[in-house]
């Protein structure tokens, strides 16, 4: 907190002070909330300029490209740590010391089953289904299961319950893969690693098991790590909305799944590939620019662009280097869509428009580049993108409960008919 203070001037109104309140880093706020006393309400359609909440959990400076998770670089943890490890320092604060990240992985190991009758859920849908679709259905279901045994201001109960999701997405995820394509569900394998255990249920068969390539699920363990959590973005600021009712924590989490869905949010790894696979080849590139530039042209560059970072997405140049050290691994490293991609990136970057703009590649435009050489379906990148960013939401949603919290209930700037009598 600080002793500044906001002075509002409004004509023939007695000036509104209104106190400033300054982080650990980032912008310093201002505390609007006396204004309503004022019959006056703020203005920011897409939370532009607005801070819905105080938080300890992630630090994004935009013009920097700078991301911490609980004040670690996002750089050192992919290098050094793994998504359970930064599961649990996202969750309790602290990276765990090594009994602590024991117990932890044998908590998420012994909760990786869902309840049998789950899959009565998966044959309602179409085979064809959108598994995103499934997901939002599957993981709101869960808290059919659990809604009775959850008190959410018991950090407890809220702790299991954070541990249950963790566990139980990869299993949902790859339910949903393997429905699609009409293959019988795997169940998990609790020997194997968190990254193991999903390309297991994902790609193994009853008739035989698949051996899992430990560059594919160090990869896989990357990309959930750098999908992990990132401040107060749309699905993250869902969860919190939806929380503040005091809903369960499983439809919160499945509210925070439709919201990544779309393609300016989550859905944007998807549609890079279905971009690049459009775009074909290099000779390509320069008319997908300039429908990119053109106002009147629909077509956005999917993967470029970030409401934050005005500099280079950090998680995206980890994103790159991991791409490159796959595809090299792998043999694959003339991989048409990663050259189309390096030469869309070297010759966007070079443009005035996305210079003036500030668009930088983002976290989406390689991840999907590395899933497909892992060989994940493009339908299925947001649900992977869902599944790393669950901790996220469930830290974001067990930090609000910690607190003293109220419901979100934003106002509106009313433009519409004034009362009017119906016609008699
Ligand atoms: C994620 O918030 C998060 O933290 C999200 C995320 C996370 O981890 O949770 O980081 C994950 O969602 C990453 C973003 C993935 N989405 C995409 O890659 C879709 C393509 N990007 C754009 O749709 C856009 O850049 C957004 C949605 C990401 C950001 O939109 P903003 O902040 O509302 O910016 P804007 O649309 O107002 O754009 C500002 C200008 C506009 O031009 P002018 O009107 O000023 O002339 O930049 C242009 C836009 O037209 N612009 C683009 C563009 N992105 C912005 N032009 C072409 N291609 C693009 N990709």
């Amino acid at each position: 907190m600080t002793d500044k203070i906001a002075t509002l001037s409004i004509d023939g109104m007695d000036p509104i002070k209104l106190p400033i309140y300054e982080g650990t880093g980032g912008q310093d706020v201002i505390d609007v909330r006396q204004l309503v006393n004022s019959n006056l309400f703020t203005y920011d359609p897409g939370f532009v300029s607005t801070a819905a909440c105080e938080s300890k959990i992630t630090y994004i400076d935009g013009n920097q490209g700078i991301l911490l998770h609980r004040g670690y670089p996002i750089e050192q943890l992919a290098a050094e740590s793994s998504y359970l490890e930064t599961c649990y320092l996202l969750l309790y604060g602290e990276l765990p010391t090594v009994e602590q990240l024991d117990k932890f992985t044998n908590s998420v190991r012994k909760k990786t089953l869902v309840k049998e009758q789950m899959i009565h859920f998966y044959n309602g849908f179409s085979r064809d289904a959108h598994p995103m679709a499934i997901m939002c259905g599957v993981v709101g279901a869960l808290s059919a299961f659990y809604h009775d045994r959850i008190d959410i201001s018991n950090e407890a109960h809220r702790e299991e319950a954070a541990i249950g999701l963790i566990a139980k997405m990869p299993t949902l995820a790859a339910m949903c893969h393997k429905y699609s394509i009409g293959q019988p569900f795997i169940y998990p394998c609790n020997d194997l690693s968190y990254a193991e255990n999903f390309l297991h249920m994902m790609f193994s068969t009853p008739c035989e098991s698949t051996t899992v390539n430990p560059v594919l699920s160090n990869a896989m363990d990357k990309i959930f790590m750098l999908h992990a959590d990132h401040e107060q973005n749309a699905s993250t600021s869902t969860v919190r909305l939806a929380g503040s009712s005091g809903a369960n924590p499983f439809a919160c989490i499945a509210s925070g799944i439709a919201a990544l869905w779309g393609p300016a949010h989550g859905g944007a790894n998807e549609a890079v590939l279905d971009m690049l696979s459009k775009i074909g080849n290099v000779n390509n590139i320069e008319q997908y620019i300039c429908k990119a530039k053109d106002k009147h042209d629909p077509f956005r560059l999917m993967g470029f662009g970030h409401r934050v970072y005005k500099n280079f997405d950090p998680r995206a140049k980890v994103m790159r280097q991991t791409c490159d050290e796959v595809l090299n691994l792998l043999g694959i490293e003339n991989d048409p869509l990663l050259q189309i991609a390096k030469r869309l990136e070297q010759i966007a970057l070079e443009d005035n428009y996305f210079i003036d703009r500030q668009l930088y590649p983002n976290v989406d435009f390689y991840s999907g580049i590395i899933l497909k050489a892992i060989g994940i379906p493009t339908s299925m990148f947001t649900v992977i993108f869902a599944m790393s960013r669950t901790i996220g939401w469930i830290a974001h949603w067990n930090e609000m409960h910690s607190e003293p919290y109220r419901i979100g209930r934003p106002r509106q700037l009313y433009t519409g008919k004034t009362r009017r009598d119906y016609p008699s």
